[in-house]
């Protein structure tokens, strides 16, 4: 154990003597600039798709036939991850965002809607099989202040259970696992990090669907983090809150770890640094943490730079150099 710590050099490595996984958001386009492709290749043990697998561009036109759907990016994806012994994750079944116009804009009944979501699921998750180790069933289905986010697939119009709280988040629970049996099923979701309305509704939707034995396996901590977090009062509770999901017997993935910071001084850097290693000390203190995922792997093709304020946000700056994020993980992980 000693030696294999002695020769990590790449965040893999160091992470995999704590059966613990890295993985990063891949976007295939990247991977022609070579550096890209190369931390992909080895850094990471797990990659999910940044867009891919979502349903407008998996599922872009109409119906339940093969040719509605379009699996050539998240194949090559999966080429990718087999080539490099990685493992795939999928990202997402049931999410208000990014569903093709031909279902926002088809104007469907609840049933018809049922139908779709149904058909989405089955085709998808057979279509991976075994090869995808892990489901994003429903993301973001909560509103900050706990109560259900109003949706496609919850309310408008819904799959016919718009009465019945998360009754349709669960349905699509039930349809994943009668579709594939085999990967781990996970409610995702941001802002659910601390003790709070929204993780106590998460919370008490999981412990009611484990007493019921519906199929979910885990929880994803989206993890979209700022300097909000760095102070000793938050960063217990980031520790209390996963244990109160541990205890329910759930896995926990962190999905889209990522950090925006106001600027790219030295001294900003520098503290992103420690809060990066903070994190990656308390995931490691609970064994239930399977996975630490990052949003992407450069500054340079992050989501964050669209925002104001809040780039910077990655282990790796947009030449492909390793930032003081990256070493500070390095260390919390080989610790
Ligand atoms: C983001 C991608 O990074 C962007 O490229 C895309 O334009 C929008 O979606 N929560 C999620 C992710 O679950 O799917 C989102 O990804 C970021 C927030």
């Amino acid at each position: 154990m000693l030696l294999s710590l002695l020769l990590a050099t790449t965040l893999r490595q160091a992470a995999a003597r704590d059966h613990l996984d890295v993985g990063f958001a891949i976007t295939p386009s990247f991977l022609s600039e070579p550096e890209y492709a190369q931390i992909a290749g080895t850094e990471f043990s797990v990659l999910e798709a940044e867009n891919a697998t979502k349903f407008e561009p998996i599922h872009p036109r109409p119906g339940n036939q093969p040719g509605s759907y379009d699996f050539a990016e998240p194949d090559k994806i999966l080429a990718f991850a087999e080539a490099h012994h990685m493992k795939m994750r999928g990202h997402t079944l049931v999410w208000h965002s990014q569903i093709a116009p031909w279902v926002r804009r088809g104007n469907y009944t609840p049933e018809q809607m049922n139908e779709i979501l149904h058909g989405h699921i089955d085709a998808v998750l057979k279509h991976f099989g075994r090869k995808v180790f892990a489901w994003d069933v429903v993301n973001e289905a909560f509103e900050d202040n706990g109560s259900l986010r109003s949706t496609p697939w919850f309310n408008r119009p819904g799959i016919g259970l718009a009465d019945q709280g998360t009754k349709y988040i669960e349905q699509a629970f039930r349809w994943a696992h009668e579709a594939n049996p085999s990967p781990k099923l996970f409610y995702n979701d941001y802002g659910i990090e601390l003790l709070g309305k929204k993780s106590d509704a998460v919370l008490a939707m999981l412990r009611d669907f484990r007493s019921r034995h519906v199929p979910v396996d885990g929880i994803g901590f989206q993890m979209h983090v700022g300097f909000w977090l760095d102070n000793p009062g938050n960063l217990a509770s980031l520790e209390q809150n996963m244990k109160r999901f541990s205890d329910l017997g759930l896995i926990i993935h962190v999905t889209e770890l990522d950090m925006g910071v106001p600027n790219g001084d030295p001294d900003t850097i520098k503290r992103q640094a420690e809060l990066y290693g903070k994190i990656v000390a308390i995931c490691r203190r609970n064994p239930a943490v399977k996975l630490i995922q990052f949003w992407g792997i450069t500054d340079g093709h992050s989501w964050l730079n669209r925002g104001a304020n809040s780039g910077h946000g990655l282990l790796w700056d947009e030449n492909y150099q390793r930032k003081p994020a990256y070493q500070a993980v390095m260390a919390a992980l080989a610790r």
